[in-house]
């Protein structure tokens, strides 16, 4: 087989690399002064099974376009199979229609992928199961549960005085699953939208005063949400706030906003490459190679 990396997370493309005791396979990435994109497979991929692995992470539409380039060019050069390793699948969210004349921007990506030759998708933490189901083909869904709750395990975090916190209705699932691996209590934030949220705490269902809180999510964006919920503990007493999210994709002001919040450590993966400008004290990764 060949393992490719098309830029958008060079580093977890070595560790993965490194691992299988191989080497990425060379590539020539471009992009023109207009933005276009150039791509050659360096060496002959004819009857191989190719691998490819890029998030479709900010640079978002350059990073998509740059896989759809790749596995053209992988598809013209005879390879046997051409397999996706998707580290962040960005659009997730765009998972159905919320309001009317809406687009369902993952089952466009879905069909993109699948329409172009692709054989299997590999991609973890799925902003919704249902994405899978977006796909005809093989689609394994991991997950970064137990890697971040090994890190509780590890770091004696865990006791009776332990409580994993839903920000908002949508993560419940992931808050359940992820107190039962922690043996943990759980609550949930009962955030509504429109209404004078950055200025009164959210209700919170389940008892969380005087406990530590994990705050658990999928993606940290703008970090709005974990910056609300955190601020809901503190109000509600809770002594110590970790947040915790797979995808770390911290953009416009989301540095900042976690820094001053009541959270005293962020815990994340290297789904997304976090550049040096963004890292501050509070935030740690762990590897998902
Ligand atoms: C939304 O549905 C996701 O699960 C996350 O809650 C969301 O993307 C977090 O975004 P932000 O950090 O901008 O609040």
């Amino acid at each position: 087989y060949r393992l490719f990396s098309l830029g958008s997370n060079p580093k977890l493309a070595n560790e993965v690399a490194s691992i299988l005791g191989t080497k990425l396979s060379d590539i020539d990435v471009r992009q023109f002064a207009d933005d276009e994109i150039y791509e050659r497979i360096e060496q002959t991929v004819r009857g191989r099974d190719v691998y490819v692995m890029q998030g479709i992470s900010d640079p978002v539409n350059d990073n998509f376009m740059k896989l759809m380039i790749f596995i053209d060019a992988a598809r013209r050069a005879s390879a046997k199979t051409i397999n996706v390793v998707i580290p962040y699948f960005g659009y997730a969210r765009s998972d159905r229609k919320a309001r009317s004349r809406e687009p369902i921007a993952a089952r466009l990506v879905a069909n993109m992928l699948e329409s172009q030759g692709v054989k299997r998708v590999i991609t973890m933490d799925l902003h919704a199961d249902q994405v899978q189901g977006f796909f005809d083909i093989p689609v394994d869904h991991l997950i970064s549960m137990p890697t971040l709750g090994h890190y509780f395990y590890e770091n004696d975090l865990l006791g009776s005085d332990l409580v994993v916190v839903a920000p908002d209705h949508s993560s419940v699932g992931r808050a359940r699953k992820f107190a039962k691996l922690l043996h943990a209590e759980w609550a949930i934030i009962d955030r509504r939208a429109n209404d004078d949220s950055h200025t009164t705490p959210f209700g919170i269902t389940g008892h969380v005063k005087g406990k530590r809180a994990i705050l658990i999510d999928d993606i940290i964006d703008t970090g709005l949400s974990m910056t609300l919920a955190s601020a809901s503990l503190a109000a509600a007493g809770v002594t110590d706030i970790y947040a915790v999210a797979p995808h770390a994709v911290l953009s416009d002001h989301a540095v900042s906003k976690l820094a001053e919040s009541a959270i005293s450590k962020i815990l994340v993966t290297n789904t997304i490459e976090v550049p040096d400008g963004k890292q501050f004290d509070k935030l740690s990764h762990l590897s998902v190679a």
